[in-house]
């Protein structure tokens, strides 16, 4: 018995009437359980790929990075937290000083922690007053208190503010600090304006509700006790199970366990078809992750025989997850910017990239340069390299069993700055959009509207009878 399975290159969207231009379609996307994502693409769990650095650019332009589990627990959620306080939109532990101090310990402060001024608090924590280097430069004794010269009953906000909250603020005071309260006015955090400006450069940056940039970990069944604790005090917002086999039953009881110890929003994965779909979702999984051996780096496929093409896997497992609301993430394989739109137009709410990030400046594999050409290391995570540096229980094999490895080590070109790429990558979906007529993913993800074609159709959707002497950023035949 069998059926038939397609790949994104089997088919295409076919084109609908339009009454939107490419430019106000929304690509806004939910990634899961109240994640809200500026762009529906996620970064791979791999060495080569996701650690802090590529992590904060993606982020910045949108989607999320997934930091790689081949780091020590304390390695990964350190860089979970630098993540974190890039854009450091809240300082939740503001430098202060006490309300019996003078104004040489202010000095003092101030050369030592290169801030420009301090919420002054009683011993029970409650804020007083404010102090800055504006008030210090018109005060030329140095033992006088604290108190004489700070700005008392200074403008505060209270709770968890919102950006347009924190700015409507500093717009009406003509501040640049911003002590934040709780109930009993003890100071809990600080915004200042320089920090609000950076953020605001960044308008699409996919952030939580402090402001902070989202960030994702990856976890298997056998280490997630171990990195949980972590990663929570690193404030990560999601975690992705990473194994190669998620229909299993420790992924199952690894989700049912993640949700009550630690409730966080859980990515469960990977499957490839409806039944496992449905038993992530039933045990708990925020978001599903579907993808068994369409990666670039994958053998898989080769060599246990076993995967289904990913337009398909894709489309059946978006369909079982459409029932419970629950979104699904295509994850690997994407080759071209057109099989993003293929991917959400099968109904999944982001992708996940591997190959076409590894690339990048910000992606942590070595450089490589090739006959006079600069290339990026680029491994499967179930490569040999890979395991020998500790990712075998993706692909359950023991630690001190012989390596049989589903994946390979290669590298791709050099590609330059994520925020330039991204670029390319979005515009070809929105283009996509403004094609079938589609105003946002939620309208994409119904569309399936799709058209088979034959391997004449697919040579003549690629360049053809023609050799390229000015490649494009968005095309490579490499
Ligand atoms: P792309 O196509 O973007 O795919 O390179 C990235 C995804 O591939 C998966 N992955 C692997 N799958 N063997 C596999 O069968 C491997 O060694 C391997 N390494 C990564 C993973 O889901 C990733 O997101």
């Amino acid at each position: 018995m069998y059926t038939d399975g397609l790949s994104y290159d089997d088919v295409l969207l076919l084109p609908g009437y339009s009454d939107t231009l490419p430019k106000n379609c929304s690509i806004q996307t939910i990634l899961c359980d109240g994640i809200s994502l500026n762009a529906p693409i996620i970064s791979a769990a791999m060495d080569t790929v996701t650690e802090e650095k590529l992590a904060i650019a993606i982020a910045l332009e949108g989607g999320a990075g997934v930091i790689h589990r081949n780091l020590k627990p304390e390695e990964q959620a350190r860089q979970v937290a630098g993540v974190k306080r890039y854009l450091n939109w809240v300082i939740d532990s503001p430098i202060t000083v006490p309300e019996n101090a003078h104004i040489r310990d202010v000095k003092e402060l101030i050369e030592k922690y290169g801030v420009s001024g301090l919420p002054v608090i009683d011993n029970e924590g409650r804020l007083k007053g404010i102090i800055t280097s504006r008030d210090l430069r018109f005060c030329r004794d140095d033992a006088l208190p604290v108190i004489e010269v700070m700005t008392r009953d200074p403008v505060v906000v209270q709770g968890e503010p919102s950006v347009a909250e924190a700015r409507e603020k500093f717009d009406k005071h003509r501040i640049e600090k911003l002590p934040i309260v709780d109930a009993q006015g003890r100071l809990t955090g600080l915004i200042t304006v320089t920090d609000m400006e950076k953020n605001e450069s960044h308008p699409h940056a996919a952030v939580d509700k402090s402001g902070r940039l989202i960030v994702g970990a990856a976890v298997s069944p056998q280490d997630y006790a171990a990195r949980l604790p972590l990663l929570k005090d690193a404030r990560v917002d999601f975690v992705v199970l990473d194994t190669a086999h998620g229909d299993s039953k420790n992924v199952m009881e690894a989700v049912k366990s993640i949700k009550k110890e630690f409730n966080i929003p859980v990515i469960g994965g990977n499957v490839a078809s409806k039944e496992g779909t449905r038993r992530l979702i039933d045990a708990g999984a925020d978001a599903v992750k579907v993808g068994i051996g369409p990666g670039s780096i994958c053998t898989t496929r080769i060599v246990a025989g076993i995967g289904v093409p990913q337009f398909t896997a894709v489309l059946d497992c978006a369909e079982e997850a459409a029932k419970s609301n629950i979104p699904v993430i295509a994850d690997g394989g994407i080759k071209f910017s057109g099989d993003i739109t293929k991917a959400i137009g099968a109904g999944a709410s982001v992708v996940m990239i591997g190959n076409l990030f590894a690339g990048l400046k910000e992606a942590p594999g070595r450089e490589i340069i090739y006959d006079g050409r600069i290339f990026k290391e680029y491994r499967g995570m179930g490569s040999m390299g890979a395991i020998a540096d500790g990712a075998g229980d993706r692909y359950q094999m023991g630690k001190d069993e012989d390596p049989v490895p589903e994946g390979i080590e290669g590298r791709v070109p050099y590609k330059g700055e994520l925020s330039t790429y991204m670029n390319q990558l979005v515009s070809g979906l929105r283009k996509g959009m403004g094609y079938c007529g589609c105003h946002t993913i939620e309208e994409l993800k119904k569309y399936r509207r799709f058209v088979k074609i034959t391997a004449a159709g697919l040579r003549e959707s690629h360049a053809h009878d023609i050799t390229i002497t000015q490649e494009a950023p968005n095309y490579s035949r490499a």
